[in-house]
């Protein structure tokens, strides 16, 4: 059965903790580990025991996050959050949330970005250009999520910075699905062989918009050295990119990641932003979110450096509860 990345990290640290890995046995994604003095912790996926729990829930609510990020003065691209038809009965309000999202539409001006107030992974997080698209594809997003939140759409690269004890563990560039042409292969023999075929939804709107925008469809061919993105947002879980940035990060930008996560209440902590460059200083930048356990597999899938570095990571995690732990007991 293939291994959760976590799990696998674990299996290989455990024996330096002198520690044992206990796991589920169905599917092999969570489970405890238990120190030799008898401290035990519990892991599911990349979430762990070590911060608050209050805080982890908050950081999950992107109108919460945004909003206390904003009182603290940290750069946040403007939004607003509306209920959908389930939550509309609750609301002293004449007009739907969807309607009022589209009110708030034309007052910001296109594009805006839709997503889940609640979402991960990029689901559901659409570009949308016009009236018609909030018609249509905001329709589906209303439709699917309680509490829908609408934001500027803000240019610059997206960085992950991941912070955990007050320092940067590591920075990386996260570039959303790209594909270079060979002159021979078509879209879908490109797709299948970053093994991107089942990862992805091949049906997914936001694709199928992208490839008739560029009049292509999975059967073209795409022109040798011609590059297209897929995508509109830069997820790594949706078949995009990460380039390393840990070594060229500027102090400004280790600051605002350590600042941010210790506001935000939190021990561990992967801060997304959004800047012209993250080598950069004193520049605009935008907070999009902060995700309380941040999963590392991509950023240790770039090398043996990278791996070290997030199993380096999980020991000191592990160590922090298992220091609290006995302290408490
Ligand atoms: N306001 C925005 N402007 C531009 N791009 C955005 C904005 N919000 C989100 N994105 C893009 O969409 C991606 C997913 O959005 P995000 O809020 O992080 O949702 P999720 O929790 O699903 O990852 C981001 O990584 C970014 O690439
Ligand atoms: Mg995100």
């Amino acid at each position: 059965m293939k291994l959760n990345f976590v799990t696998q990290i674990l299996e290989s640290i455990v024996h330096e903790l002198d520690a044992k890995l206990v796991l589920e046995p169905h599917f092999r994604f969570g489970g405890y580990i238990e120190f030799n003095n008898g401290v035990r912790t519990y892991y599911v996926e990349s979430a762990f025991d070590i911060n608050g729990m209050g805080a982890a829930r908050l950081a999950r609510d992107k109108g919460y996050t945004n909003h206390f990020l904003q009182s603290f003065g940290f750069s946040i691209p403007e939004y607003q959050t509306f209920p959908n038809h389930v939550l509309d009965k609750y609301i002293t309000s004449e007009k739907s949330g969807f309607d009022r999202g589209r009110e708030y539409c034309v007052r910001l001006g296109f594009p805006i970005i839709i997503k889940p107030n609640d979402g991960t992974k990029g689901s559901d997080v659409y570009k949308l250009n016009s009236i018609e698209e909030y018609n249509h594809i905001g329709k589906l997003v209303f439709d699917k999520n309680r509490v829908v939140m609408l934001q500027r759409f803000v240019t610059g690269n997206d960085y992950r910075i991941v912070v955990f004890n007050n320092k940067v563990v590591c920075a990386y560039q996260r570039i959303g699905l790209q594909l270079v042409g060979d002159g021979e292969s078509t879209i879908w023999q490109l797709l299948n062989a970053k093994k991107l075929i089942e990862k992805l939804n091949l049906e997914d709107p936001r694709i199928t918009t992208k490839l008739e925008s560029y009049n292509l469809t999975m059967d073209s061919i795409l022109e040798k050295d011609i590059s297209i993105r897929l995508l509109d947002v830069n997820n790594l879980s949706l078949g995009g990119t990460a380039i390393d940035k840990s070594q060229v990060i500027s102090k400004y930008f280790r600051d605002i990641a350590i600042q941010a996560t210790h506001q935000m209440g939190l021990d561990f902590c992967g801060v997304d932003i959004m800047t012209q460059a993250i080598e950069e200083s004193d520049c605009d930048y935008n907070i999009i979110e902060i995700n309380s356990s941040p999963g590392q597999g991509n950023f240790a899938r770039l090398g043996k450096e990278q791996e070290q570095i997030v199993k380096d990571l999980y020991k000191e995690i592990l160590l922090t509860i298992k220091e609290r732990k006995s302290y408490s007991r």
